[in-house]
């Protein structure tokens, strides 16, 4: 907690102004979720009566999705400057209530949750099968995950590597993105996950996967600057399912559901 938190409270870093610039992602990221809530409703009906659990939420960037579709949301959250960002960003909505703390306070919680979101939280975490478990503590039988991860295996990585001749990247270990001078110095970790070995977990944990998807497929710097947004959308919107089982894209958004006990 203490390195979250003293990354995203640095005065000099304005998590906000990391999405100037990046509406694409933003954009795939709710489409992304519009896709599982759609899912959600088709398997166990509209979400207006659910509860949610933010984990990781930030200054609530995507609740604005959710919290109009559903009964009420935590947002679980271990920096007070994003706290502070977020209950001014949600100004106007009733339904929601910040928590401060991390993934592994959920240890002390009794509540369960109808819908888990944990989104852009995973590359943080240096145990994600120990935070997978804790999730499924609290999500109701019945109840879904939505989990982020940061896939090792994108297209574009996976070229980079065959071209080096580098044939040892390709195992199910996470990768460390952060360059040796940040890995000395302590820095917030960034994972990049195998999105296979992330199933196995959730698997072995008893997580049934119903969807996944491929996000932010073209997040390219010269298809941003010289396709007209409306097609990368359009492509965006139709490549994310079709792609989500090749795990191309640098973002996978995985749907899972805990079994009815
Ligand atoms: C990249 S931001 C994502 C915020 C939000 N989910 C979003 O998509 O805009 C990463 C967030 O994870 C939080 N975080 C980092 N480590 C965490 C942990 N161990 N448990 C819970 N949240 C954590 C950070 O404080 C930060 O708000």
């Amino acid at each position: 907690m203490a390195l979250a938190s003293s990354f995203y409270n640095d005065p000099d870093f304005d998590y906000r102004k990391y999405w100037q610039g990046r509406e694409y992602e933003d954009w795939a990221e709710r489409w992304a979720l519009q896709q599982l809530f759609a899912r959600i409703q088709h398997i166990n009906g509209p979400p207006q009566k659910k509860t949610v659990l933010d984990v990781g939420a930030g200054f609530g960037r995507l609740a604005k999705f959710y919290l109009p579709r559903v009964k009420g949301a935590l947002l679980l959250e271990p920096a007070d400057k994003l706290i502070k960002q977020g209950e001014i960003y949600l100004k106007g909505y009733k339904n929601f209530h910040y928590y401060r703390g991390n993934v592994e306070s959920l240890v002390h919680f009794s509540t369960s949750f109808d819908i888990v979101l944990m989104i852009r939280v995973s590359h943080h975490l240096n145990n994600l099968f120990h935070a997978l478990q804790l999730l499924w503590q609290v999500t109701a039988p019945g109840g879904f995950l939505i989990v982020e991860i940061p896939n090792k295996f994108h297209f574009r990585q996976v070229m980079r590597q065959l071209l080096r001749w580098h044939f040892g990247y390709f195992n199910n270990f996470s990768v460390d993105r952060r360059s040796p001078k940040r890995q000395k110095k302590n820095v917030i970790p960034f994972w990049n996950h195998s999105p296979w070995r992330v199933k196995a977990d959730a698997k072995m944990i008893g997580w049934e996967l119903e969807e996944e998807l491929s996000v932010s497929n073209f997040r390219c710097r010269w298809i941003k600057k010289y396709l007209p947004q409306r097609l990368t959308f359009f492509l965006e919107r139709h490549s994310q399912k079709l792609l989500g089982h090749l795990y191309f894209g640098p973002s996978i958004f995985f749907l899972f559901r805990r079994a009815n006990d």
